[in-house]
């Protein structure tokens, strides 16, 4: 390798270049001008394969909308989003949108809404990997996959309402793995789960992020969450990324005061669960 090659900095597969949206909001009376409201503004980041990346921030903060931009489900206002450098909305060549199809995939907040109550979940699972176009033993992949997640081909044939919330999660978490995609983006994979199995699903992700060597985006109000999965932070609030910074650096000197509030939050927690202990075991 020349000297030139080994210093080039590896190029980033997902980023988001001064991305902003706004929402055109319904008026509210006749003839009012509809008033805007900027969900994100003027957002940067950028993934390299195989690197985890946290998002955190309160409710409304502009974390599932930044989501939406990045998967191309939704256009920036201003701003560009790019696939391996590609911009994706670039008028020319659909090819960077159709690409992060398969190659981004997404495991969304509430699993029971994310997957058709009529399907089996084996329909389900197979459904990306047709509507895709991806060759191959479909039924072989999704078994795979399955066992990927600690889930056994039995669930083929059986429909989410048979499931935990664990488990679905855990079949959500195998239906976006099955297209063999590059990154992972999560949004909220675990609030909605009982706090007993939220320590296991995201385990899960983890270690599947990390044998597979996927690039990871985890979304989550908790910094907690995102600090175990995640080597950088970004914190947003009103739409902005206010910091940025490797998660212990947040916990030991946040800057922003929006950082300072999530990192108290998580210490209440704390000291709320040393407390239920400390009197569950006296003494
Ligand atoms: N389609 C839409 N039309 C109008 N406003 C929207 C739309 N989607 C989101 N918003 C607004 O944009 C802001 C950001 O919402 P978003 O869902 O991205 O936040 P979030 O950080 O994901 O919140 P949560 O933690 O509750 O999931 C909120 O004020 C929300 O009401
Ligand atoms: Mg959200």
């Amino acid at each position: 390798m020349t000297a030139a090659a080994a210093a080039a900095p590896p190029r980033p597969i997902l980023e988001a270049r001064g991305a902003s949206r706004i929402y055109r909001l319904p008026r509210t009376r006749p003839f009012a001008r509809r008033e805007e409201l900027a969900a994100v503004r003027d957002v940067t980041l950028v993934l390299h394969p195989g690197e985890a990346l946290g998002i955190v921030g309160e409710s409304g903060s502009g974390k599932s909308t930044l989501t939406r931009l990045l998967v191309g489900e939704e256009r920036p206002s201003a701003g560009e989003v790019r696939f391996n450098g590609v911009d994706i909305w670039d008028r020319h060549d659909d090819r960077a949108r159709r690409d992060l199809r398969r190659r981004v995939q997404i495991v969304m907040q509430n699993p029971r809404m994310s997957m058709d109550p009529r399907l089996t979940v084996g329909a389900s699972l197979m459904e990306p990997l047709r509507s895709l176009r991806i060759a191959g033993d479909h039924e072989a992949r999704v078994v795979e996959v399955l066992e990927q997640v600690g889930m056994s081909r039995a669930a083929l044939n059986k429909y989410p309402h048979q499931f935990s919330g664990g488990q679905m999660q855990r079949l959500a978490i195998a239906r976006a793995l099955a297209p063999r995609p590059e990154v992972l983006i999560a949004d909220e994979p675990v609030s909605a789960l009982d706090v007993s199995i939220q320590a296991q699903v995201l385990n899960l992700i983890k270690s599947l992020v990390r044998d597979l060597g996927l690039g990871l985006v985890l979304i989550a109000h908790d910094l907690a969450v995102v600090a175990y999965a995640t080597s950088r932070v970004m914190v947003m609030a009103g739409g902005l990324v206010v910091e940025e910074a490797p998660p212990a650096e947040l916990f030991r000197r946040p800057r922003a005061p929006e950082t300072r509030e999530l990192v108290e939050a998580v210490m209440t927690v704390e000291a709320g669960l040393q407390g239920r202990a400390l009197a569950r075991h006296p003494g």
